[in-house]
């Protein structure tokens, strides 16, 4: 019983912090933490005046309830702090409801988590939890017509749950060194989350070692994402450490290697190469098509050639990353269009048309015979 309390004393001292930094900012997912050990039933309450911060009304009722030993629940969503360790058994009320969880769960196929729909509600279980399952936990009611099925947005209650342990106080990271992409349109995050909202975190650069001030203007914290650069700049490059404290050592997360990416926005810069651009009947002919662009934008290309439709050709597509030195990276996206045994048909333009999201660009080599 005193655990709980002091649990409660816990997620309480949470909400009102979440209350006084973060009500501006997320108004969308404010959802004030409701406890009610000793709760017997999963009665839908309308909140009473005291469950102020939110200023919800019982129309985003949260459907997610924890079960707790002997029977308890407790009513959950906004953020929530539990011991790793313990097993974690939610539960939301509906005949058929959809759920998200950490990504990592997925990513190793974790055979501690189940989930099971019951006639009223729908049960996720995940056992030996540990600092690493701290995350967004969601559920939603799915209100299908047939066997098509979407998203009640309005029901959906999230959960962010810390499994707090004292010897990780970061979420353990997959990899020991992460690379991160400041860009100059948009805020950049390191990655070292917290196992609970009570931790000191600080930032620190490696060379020349020295502490990062976090004013919350240029550069701000958050326990659910880690360090936010809003304007990041090439100033910022390097290889950058958190370091966390709650009473006892501090602790090192893992290194990031913030990279500065220079090439701007836009369509795809495209370069176009043939092997040769004379060639004879029964030689093969190679089309390059190489885009230069930032390290996460995604590229498309198509082709449109002498034989189309009349002939296979082979068409082959990569993409890898180029470091061009003091922190700039660039990612090199290429296809080639091979044709092989060449005939009359096969000479004349190749055009190749690189898409991304801004916007897309076409260019053309020509091949003659001799
Ligand atoms: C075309 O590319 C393939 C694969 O890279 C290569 O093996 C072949 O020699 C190239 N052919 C010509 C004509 O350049």
């Amino acid at each position: 019983m005193k655990f709980w309390i002091i649990v409660t004393l816990i997620v309480l001292g949470e909400v009102l912090q979440n209350a006084l930094c973060q009500q501006h900012k997320r108004t969308k997912e404010a959802g004030d933490n409701r406890i009610r050990p000793g709760n017997k039933r999963m009665k839908p309450r309308v909140p009473k005046g005291k469950d102020r911060e939110s200023g919800f009304s019982g129309k985003s009722q949260s459907i997610m309830t924890r079960v707790l030993d002997k029977g308890r629940f407790l009513k959950l969503s906004g953020s929530y702090i539990s011991n790793s360790g313990e097993s974690l058994e939610l539960r939301c009320k509906g005949s058929q409801i959809g759920w998200a969880y950490p990504v990592y769960l997925d990513t190793f196929k974790d055979s501690r988590l189940s989930i099971k729909q019951h006639d009223k509600y729908s049960q996720l279980l995940l056992s030996g939890t540990s600092a690493a399952d701290t995350g967004e936990f969601s559920c939603w009611p799915l209100l299908c017509d047939g066997s098509e099925c979407t998203k009640d947005v309005d029901k959906t209650t999230t959960t962010y749950i810390y499994f707090t342990d004292k010897e990780e106080l970061f979420v353990p990271s997959t990899s020991y060194f992460e690379i991160i992409y400041l860009r100059p349109d948009r805020p950049s995050i390191i990655p070292c989350r917290v196992t609970s909202p009570a931790v000191k975190v600080a930032l620190h650069m490696e060379v020349p070692p020295q502490e990062i001030p976090v004013d919350g203007d240029q550069i701000s914290f958050d326990p659910k994402e880690g360090f936010i650069m809003h304007k990041p700049g090439p100033e910022h490059r390097g290889v950058f450490y958190c370091k966390a404290s709650l009473r006892g050592t501090p602790q090192m997360s893992v290194k990031y290697q913030l990279l500065y990416v220079e090439v701007p926005s836009g369509p795809p810069s495209v370069t176009i190469e043939a092997s040769s651009s004379r060639v004879m009947g029964g030689d093969n002919i190679n089309v390059t098509c190489t885009v230069l662009g930032e390290p996460e934008v995604e590229v498309d290309f198509t082709w449109t050639y002498p034989g189309q439709d009349q002939r296979p050709v082979i068409i082959k597509e990569a993409w890898r990353l180029i470091n061009r030195g003091m922190g700039h990276t660039t990612r090199i996206s290429q296809s080639v269009i091979t044709v092989e045994d060449a005939e009359t048909i096969d000479f004349g333009n190749y055009v190749c048309t690189a898409k991304n999201l801004q916007g897309q660009t076409s260019v053309a080599a020509r091949v003659d015979s001799y």
